[in-house]
């Protein structure tokens, strides 16, 4: 793989700055931010009264935890715009969340917001090993989800030649790939695996690819993928991460050269991590829940935003800015299955050790004599899809789960290209069982 990390004089001065430096900054604009929440959003005026406390006795970045958590609930019974901290006029975008169930959830964005997140993304794609004047593939989906649109201004403002082909029509994505000649793909990483199918389908060799980085979110992905993926295409695999509610991709990203979890854009973002049941702050380290505070956001500020993803900060190493481990999951995701919690990506590390399944994989719920089965269906490769090597891999699996994530699962090794693909988002688990359970 190409040499990509940082030549001296690239980064930004507060990328290296001193831990004091960004402290300070970090207070300052906190209290801006509060104060901006508190005069012009009823909601975070209300609460903050409740609370008895106004944002000017913020002290210390600390005092922080003494202000009320804001959830994705506070967003709908806002719907859509009751957030919006500017007057509706000086929104200049609108983006939503796809929002399985009910209405989605609504963010907006002033003309400020977008360039302080183009830097960011540009940023996330410089220390993602992108430089000025690469061809960058963009294969999140455009449109209401941020990642598309995220990711195209971010490269445009890098100095970048962009490809806007969003997600789907896999058979165009590779033409694309091997006719514009892309450095740096932007894609969710289950939709890169599509991708790479397709590369085999026309019997292309995807290491001979022009690539040389991948920047893959918007899903958890494992450290076993990365290898698989860099691989696979022999480049590098970095991570991305982000929420609409708090701006879309670019809140934090790896550093290339050290690939050792993603370095959160402190200057315009607070993180703390609490403990999911009793909300209480976690010292650096320690595994919770992801709480984001934005710092310089004008549109729709956000105070303790509980994100519902599993991580935990870790001290700076490539930047000054703490870093977050590669998210296990949400916390919505979770299953339980007789009193074990179990992630999606708990079941991806064990696929990826299997030497004859490919990493497409779905879990299914189900009820059996009241008690929860779990299935997972995942697809032989194309080189062991007989019936006796899928028979092999399927106990090979069962037993790996069993023996480290310590559940009984059904396995179901389908024929290649037998497990439901996307475009973007991969759908992990699929929950069949009754609803009166
Ligand atoms: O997924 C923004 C994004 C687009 C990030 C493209 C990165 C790349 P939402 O649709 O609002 O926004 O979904 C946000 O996706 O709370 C996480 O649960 C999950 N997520 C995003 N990035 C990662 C990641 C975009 N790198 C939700 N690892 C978040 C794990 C991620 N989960």
């Amino acid at each position: 793989m190409e040499d990509l990390a940082p030549r001296p004089g690239d980064l930004e001065p507060i990328e290296t700055a001193s831990r004091d430096e960004l402290s300070a900054l970090q207070l300052e604009r906190l209290k801006w931010s509060l104060t901006h929440a508190y005069e012009n959003v009823p909601m975070f005026r209300t609460r903050f009264d409740d609370m008895g406390g106004h944002p000017s006795e913020l002290r210390s970045l600390s005092d922080l935890s003494r202000f009320p958590f804001t959830t994705k609930a506070d967003l709908r019974e806002n719907y859509p715009f009751g957030l919006f901290a500017v007057p509706r006029e000086k929104i200049v975008r609108i983006h939503a969340s796809s929002g399985t169930t009910g209405k989605p959830t609504v963010v907006g964005y002033t003309a400020n917001d977008i360039e302080m997140w183009a830097d960011l993304v540009a940023r996330s794609i410089r220390a993602s090993g992108g430089r000025r004047g690469d061809i960058i593939h963009v294969a999140y989906g455009y449109g209401l989800f941020t990642g598309g649109l995220g990711a195209h201004y971010g490269a445009e403002r890098m100095g970048c030649t962009v490809v806007p082909v969003s997600g789907g029509m896999t058979e165009r994505q590779v033409t694309l790939i091997q006719d514009f000649k892309p450095r740096i793909i932007m894609v969710t990483p289950s939709y890169l695996l599509s991708i790479l199918d397709e590369f085999h389908r026309q019997g292309i060799d995807p290491r001979e690819s022009s690539l040389a980085a991948g920047i893959f979110g918007a899903e958890p992905w494992t450290n076993a993928m990365r290898r698989e993926i860099e691989d696979a295409f022999d480049m590098h695999a970095v991570d991305i991460y982000g929420l609409s509610e708090i701006l879309g991709p670019g809140v934090a990203n790896e550093c290339v050269e050290t690939k050792d979890g993603l370095h959160i854009w402190e200057d315009h973002f607070y993180p703390e991590v609490i403990d999911p049941e009793t909300g209480e702050v976690l010292p650096d380290g320690d595994i919770g829940e992801l709480v984001l505070t934005t710092l310089t956001k004008e549109g729709l500020p956000m105070i303790r935003y509980r994100t519902r993803d599993l991580t935990r900060l870790l001290p700076g190493t490539a930047r000054t800015m703490r870093r977050m481990e590669k998210v296990t999951g949400r916390s919505d995701d979770m299953i339980i299955l007789r009193g074990v919690n179990v992630f999606p990506t708990q079941i991806e590390e064990q696929i990826l050790k299997c030497g004859g399944l490919s990493p497409h994989f779905q879990i299914e719920l189900t009820k059996a004599n009241r008690l929860d089965v779990i299935t997972v269906h995942v697809e032989a490769l194309p080189e062991a899809a007989s019936g006796e090597h899928r028979g092999a891999s399927a106990k090979e699996l069962a037993h790996h789960i069993k023996s480290i994530v310590g559940i009984s699962a059904i396995i179901d090794v389908r024929e290649p290209g037998g497990v439901e693909r996307s475009a973007g988002k991969a759908k992990r688990v699929v929950d069949n069982r009754p609803n009166d359970s």
